[in-house]
């Protein structure tokens, strides 16, 4: 007697009920199924753009960080440029409808085939948190894990005001550091707790040598 149930092969075509109305391939399906998208999470100088560079160059993951996108916004003097500034001077954040808009659009820019995504500094409130993830069922996908850099606050102004005498980063100034700071503890560190009602959370040890950090990152990433 024939069996009911065969096995996909690579190139296989799925049938449509099985994804979300669409139809997709065996490989497709097995690229979203792996696909690492991380939301790395921290307060300002914590690391994310310095982690982010390691885990993209050692993972080939793609990269949204909303503050790089504001900033070169704001070099090119566009509209949504003139708008961020004036948050950006305030330590404040852009308001959220305006930040959604901007990240589904990049996402979407990296395609289909990708390896997964690095969310670098969003969300950062509970309507961004809820957002990324209505955004990315639309389309199939999900977080796979939310990394916090956990460093004390005097390492976090250390950095950031070094930062300012080299970089000479507009917002890396005593007096916007300072609201930057309030503003993280009160919209944006209550998302540790959504992340670990969603299952999702995962704590880092921030402080210390990048490649001791970097490894500790590994051994959560290398587990999705
Ligand atoms: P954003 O650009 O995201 O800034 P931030 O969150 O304040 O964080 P930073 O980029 O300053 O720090 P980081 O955690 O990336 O650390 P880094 O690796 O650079 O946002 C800027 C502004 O844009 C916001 O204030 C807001 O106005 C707006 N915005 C952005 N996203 C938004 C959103 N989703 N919604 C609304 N508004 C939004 O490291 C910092 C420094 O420390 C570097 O010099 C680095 O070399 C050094 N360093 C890193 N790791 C170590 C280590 N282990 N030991 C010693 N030094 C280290
Ligand atoms: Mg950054």
């Amino acid at each position: 007697m024939p069996s009911e149930t065969t096995t996909a092969q690579p190139g296989d075509l799925l049938p449509e009920a099985w994804y979300k109305g669409k139809t997709i391939n065996i490989d497709q399906m097995e690229q979203r199924i792996k696909m690492k998208n991380i939301v790395i999470f921290g307060a300002p100088g914590s690391g994310k753009g310095t982690q982010s560079d390691k885990l993209i160059e050692h993972y080939g993951l793609e990269h949204i960080s909303t503050g790089d996108v504001l900033r070169s916004e704001i070099k090119k003097g566009s509209e949504l440029g003139k708008t961020a500034q004036q948050y950006i001077d305030q330590g404040q954040l852009i308001p959220d409808e305006l930040m959604v808009s901007i990240l589904a659009k990049v996402y979407d820019g990296f395609g289909r085939g990708h390896k997964g995504v690095i969310f670098d500094g969003f969300p950062r409130t509970i309507p961004q948190a809820e957002a990324l993830k209505q955004m990315l069922s639309e389309r199939g996908d999900k977080v796979a894990a939310m990394l916090e850099l956990d460093v004390p606050e005097d390492e976090l102004m250390k950095r950031l005001l070094l930062r300012g005498q080299q970089s000479g980063r507009a917002d890396d100034n005593e007096e916007t550091i300072k609201k930057r700071l309030v503003v993280y503890h009160s919209q944006t560190q209550p998302l540790i707790e959504w992340y670990k009602q969603e299952g999702l959370h995962h704590h880092i040890n921030g402080l210390g040598e990048l490649d001791r950090i970097f490894q500790d990152i590994c051994s959560v990433v290398d587990t999705l």
